[in-house]
Order: structure tokens, then sequence, then C-alpha cells
């Protein structure tokens, strides 16, 4: 359980060989296609104009590649990058001093931007607007001192938020360009899972590439994990090819379903089914019953049932459809007769 819930979550785990698979450039870069080519129009504009950048926000599910995205922007403009998260910065003098030690052109991402403190957030307004930025000088104890404005190099802020909708306006309209990632189909998690498998040495059968894709919950983090893991079955079992036999039989032992569904997934569908009689329920009653955390179940777990139309979020509550039903094996009360 503990190690599954570690597999399939689409949360970053440190260690874990990730930096070697991670594409390195726009090209390397699978799927996202909108987006990418309105950053290759944007980076040829502003290094044609010898500018910065304008400030990105991405958002999206966890491990669709917004930390990936924002290495490539840095890689693209030739510029280096900082990376703080929101949650870590908790003063403005912390955030200061980190907008004191940018160079012209550098990129400062800050993951999780919607954890930032208010008082925080608002030392990132003038400086995202104008390049500038108030100190305190002077005075004892924060008493007595006065504020003088400092400008700043011109930089790229690059912000990650799986939430959106927590952004204050005006941070959010302070970026330039705002795109949302979308979750990948079964060719681009394909093409991401031949790549890795290149990067990592691995053989791999065609149709083993697809299954995996198909059970990776629309994540490149997922279908690399799931790779990874994979390969240490065809290791010991099967002379380190990986063949669709091995996958089926590697993902029946680590409880990955034919859908990529883990277990927190089929708690969620079954809590609605079994305790609410499939919804409507609100969010907080459905978390408190399966013992999981609201947070997590929307930011992490609905958004994927919600796309493959297992779950409906309606005024009144989630509910779950026919579709999930039939998934699960359950009968669905309306076509009961
Ligand atoms: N478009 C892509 N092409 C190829 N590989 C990708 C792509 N996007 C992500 N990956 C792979 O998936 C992994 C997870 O991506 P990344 O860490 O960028 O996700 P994230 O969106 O920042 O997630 P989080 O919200 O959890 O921080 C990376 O290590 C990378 O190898
Ligand atoms: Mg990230």
């Amino acid at each position: 359980m503990e190690e599954n819930e570690r597999l399939m979550s689409s949360t970053e785990v440190v260690g874990d060989e990730e930096e070697s698979i991670r594409p390195g450039s726009l090209d390397e870069y699978i799927g996202q296609d909108s987006l990418k080519e309105n950053l290759r129009i944007y980076i040829q504009a502003a290094l044609q104009r010898n500018e910065s950048l304008d400030h990105v926000l991405l958002y999206g599910p966890p491990g669709l590649g917004k930390t990936t995205l924002s290495y490539i922007l840095s890689h693209e403009m030739h510029t280096n990058i900082k990376i703080i998260t929101g949650p870590s910065i908790s003063k403005p003098g912390d955030l200061a001093s980190v907008l004191s030690t940018l160079d012209a052109g550098d990129i400062l991402f800050i993951d999780e931007i919607h954890r930032l403190p208010k008082v925080v957030e608002e030392v990132l307004y003038p400086a995202m607007e104008d390049f500038e930025m108030d100190v305190m000088v002077g005075g004892e104890n924060g008493q007595g001192g006065r504020s003088v404005r400092l400008p700043l190099p011109p930089f790229t802020l690059v912000g990650a938020t799986t939430r959106a909708g927590d952004l204050s306006s005006p941070l959010r309209d302070r970026f330039g360009i705002i795109s949302k990632l979308e979750y990948y189909n079964e060719a681009q998690l394909s093409a991401i899972i031949a790549r890795s498998s290149r990067v990592l040495g691995v053989s791999i059968d065609e149709d083993a590439i697809i299954e995996i894709a198909k059970r990776s919950r629309g994540t490149p983090r997922i279908a690399n994990r799931l790779l990874r893991r994979i390969r240490d079955f065809a290791q010991v079992l099967n002379n380190g090819v990986i063949s669709k036999a091995i996958v089926d039989d590697a993902l029946v032992r680590l409880h990955v379903d034919s859908l990529g569904l883990d277990e927190v997934d089929i708690r969620y569908l079954r809590g609605i089914i079994e305790r609410f009689h499939g919804g409507p329920v609100g969010l907080e009653a459905l978390a408190n019953s399966i013992s999981e955390e609201t947070t997590t179940l929307e930011d992490v777990y609905e958004p994927y049932l919600i796309q493959i139309g297992f779950v409906n979020r309606t005024s009144r509550g989630r509910v779950v459809t026919e579709k999930a039903y039939k998934h699960l094996g359950i009968h669905h009360p309306e076509t009961l007769f």
C-alpha cells in the first residue's frame, strides 16, 4: 500500500532518477503542442529584441511537466534559473534577498506559487511590473526605518501551481503568459516512454510501451515511474526485456488497474458509491469518510477521474457516473431494471 501509493502518486519523489530523464530542450519536450509553439515564438521574439521573456504562469495537475518546462525556458533563453517554492518563503525579506541575487534575463521559478504568503506576494508586484523592490533600511526591529525603492535587473518570473484559482488577481494579472498544462494522450505518453527507455538503456517492445501509456493516468511522471519499476521485473524475470506480458504481470503485482487507477482512486469511487449512494456528496464529507486530504483529492485525484468521465462535479457535490460503475463491475442503480 505504502509503496503503491508512492508509485502511482504524481507528486515528486526526490532522488528518483528523475533528473536524467528530464527532456532538456523544447524539441525533446513531447506534447503540449500549442503551448510549446507559442513559447517558441515568445522566446524567439524576446531573444531578437534582446529582452527578458515575459512572466509565465504554468498551471495544471502535478507531474505534467511544469518544472521541466521552466528548466527548458532557461535553456532556450540561455539564462540561469533560480528555484524556490511558495511555502519556503515566509518573510518579505527572504524573497527580497533572492531577488537581489538575480542577473539580467535570469529566470526565477516559484513552485507552488499559490502558497506564497500575502505579505511576500506584495513584494512581487513592483518586482514583476517595474523591476523594482522596496526594502527597509535603518531602524530597529522593524521600527523607525524607511523604505527605499531599489532597481532590479529585468528577469522572468515563472510561477507553477496546481490551483490557478487560488492566486490573487493582482498576482495573476502580472503574468503576460498564462498556460494550462493538459493531460497527455496515449500517443504522447508512448513517445515519452520510448524516449525514457532509450535514455535508461532498456529494451522494450512496442505493445509494452502502449500498455504502460494506457495505465499512466495521462501523466509523464507516472509513466516514467512505472517504467522504472517494470524494468526491475524485466531484469529479474525476462533477461531485461520489457514485454507486454511483463508489463501485465508487474502491474497486477503493483495493484495498478487496466486504466491506471490506483487504490486511492478506487477508494474515492467506492466511497461515493457505497457510502453516499453514488452522490452527490460534498468534498469534505467524502474526504473524511475515506481519510484523505481534501486538497489531495481535489488537486491530484479528481482532475483525472473527471477527465475520463468517471466523476462529475455538480453544484450539489460529486457524482459518480455510470461509466465508473461499469468499470468497477457494480450495478448502476438506474440501470437495474
Ligand atoms: N512533455 C514532456 N516530455 C517528456 N517528459 C516529460 C514531459 N513532461 C514531463 N516529463 C517527465 O515527467 C517528469 C515530471 O515532470 P515535472 O517534474 O516537470 O512535473 P511538474 O508539472 O513540475 O509536477 P509538480 O506539479 O509535481 O511539480 C519529469 O522528470 C520528466 O522526465
Ligand atoms: Mg514540479
